[in-house]
């Protein structure tokens, strides 16, 4: 079942659970993550971020995610993460993502108010939902969409209702310690501030930088208003270590490596959305 995520997002708040988001960049990441979704009975997310356009086009993202999610009885949302361009992002809502993500995170406040309120009132208009960012993520270790020069600025939970409000966003993330990739030293994940936030925002919060976050940490921001989080680099991290080992111990032909490897998603997927449905 292909949709936007606007209906998961807003069960997942009221029921005190979270929808994994994960990242894909071709066919057996997506096939994984789907089927993860369809073993377990729980919605997921399917998140292409722009910055993997040059594995594959929107419109082949959108063909694929459709047609796979038409054999699922659970929902699938194919999502745009990460996206500064706007043509891209109305070039995404006119292939048929269901949701997208306007990063206007390294803007000033007024500036990513207004852009995030231009898309949404396009993304609307087409029933795709939106997510924005207030604050932004530092990058740790084998990052591949974090840069060495991002800087971490946790989210005020002052503004974070005025840029919901203003904005129209769908749903907010937060910058409150999670980095993009695995931590280098000990996470310090600001709990306290993440309750301030959704105090004053009262809907769904985001929370990115899933991978190697502990798990009581995440069941702490699942109980304060995170609803939807984002994992990528485990997953690669996951089946690349995987693929070492096969490898090390034989030569398969190509399609069976891609059968273990799209298996091997799916566990990594399933370990996440376990935790995230807060059971
Ligand atoms: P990780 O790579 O740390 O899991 O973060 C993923 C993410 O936030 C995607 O937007």
């Amino acid at each position: 079942m292909f949709t936007n995520f606007d209906q998961m997002l807003n069960d997942a708040y009221k029921d005190h659970s979270a929808i994994g988001s994960f990242n894909w960049y071709h066919f057996e990441t997506l096939k994984g993550i789907i089927e993860a979704g369809q073993a377990l009975s729980r919605p997921v997310i399917a998140s292409f971020g722009a910055k993997y356009l040059t594995n594959m086009d929107l419109d082949t993202a959108a063909v694929l995610t459709k047609n796979l999610a038409e054999k699922s009885d659970q929902p699938v949302c194919l999502h745009l993460d990460h996206c500064e361009d706007k043509d891209v992002i109305v070039r995404a809502i006119r292939a048929g993502f269901g949701s997208v993500m306007y990063d206007g995170s390294k803007l000033p406040f007024e500036e990513n108010v207004k852009n995030t309120k231009d898309i949404c009132d396009i993304a609307h208009a087409c029933g795709v939902s939106v997510e924005a960012e207030l604050g932004s993520l530092a990058a740790g270790a084998q990052s591949h969409e974090g840069s060495a020069d991002d800087r971490e600025v946790y989210t005020d939970p002052s503004l974070a209702a005025e840029f919901v409000r203003d904005s129209g966003v769908d749903a907010l993330a937060v910058s409150i310690g999670t980095v993009h990739g695995m931590y280098k030293g000990t996470p310090n994940i600001r709990v306290d501030i993440l309750k301030d936030i959704n105090a004053a925002v009262g809907g769904p919060l985001v929370l990115h930088g899933g991978s190697g976050t502990p798990e009581d940490k995440i069941l702490a921001c699942i109980a304060n208003g995170i609803t939807k989080i984002n994992v990528n680099t485990e997953i690669s991290e996951y089946v690349m270590a995987h693929t070492k080992e096969m490898l090390a111990a034989k030569s398969p032909h190509l399609s069976v490596l891609a059968l273990n490897q799209k298996d091997w998603v799916k566990e990594v997927v399933s370990k996440y959305i376990t935790l995230f449905m807060n059971k």
